[in-house]
């Protein structure tokens, strides 16, 4: 697959991603460039309530298994 999830392990960065996009986890959770948070979709409310639990949420967090 080529969610940013996987593009990001691929490209070397420590994400985790423990539950392999079942939005169980939030041990893939990002924080998104301002400019770039703007164009993607929206986040679904199960992925809002996921990232409710993440640490060091930010305004533009999102759960990288979920950005296609
Ligand atoms: Fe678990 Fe994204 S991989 S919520």
């Amino acid at each position: 697959g080529d969610r940013l999830l996987e593009v990001a392990q691929n490209a070397d960065m420590p994400l985790e991603g423990t539950c392999e996009g079942q939005m169980a986890c939030s041990t893939c959770h990002v924080i998104i460039g301002k400019d770039w948070f703007g164009k993607l979709p929206r986040a679904s409310e199960d992925e809002e309530d996921m990232l409710d639990l993440a640490a060091g949420v930010t305004r533009t967090s999102r759960l990288a298994c979920q950005i296609v």
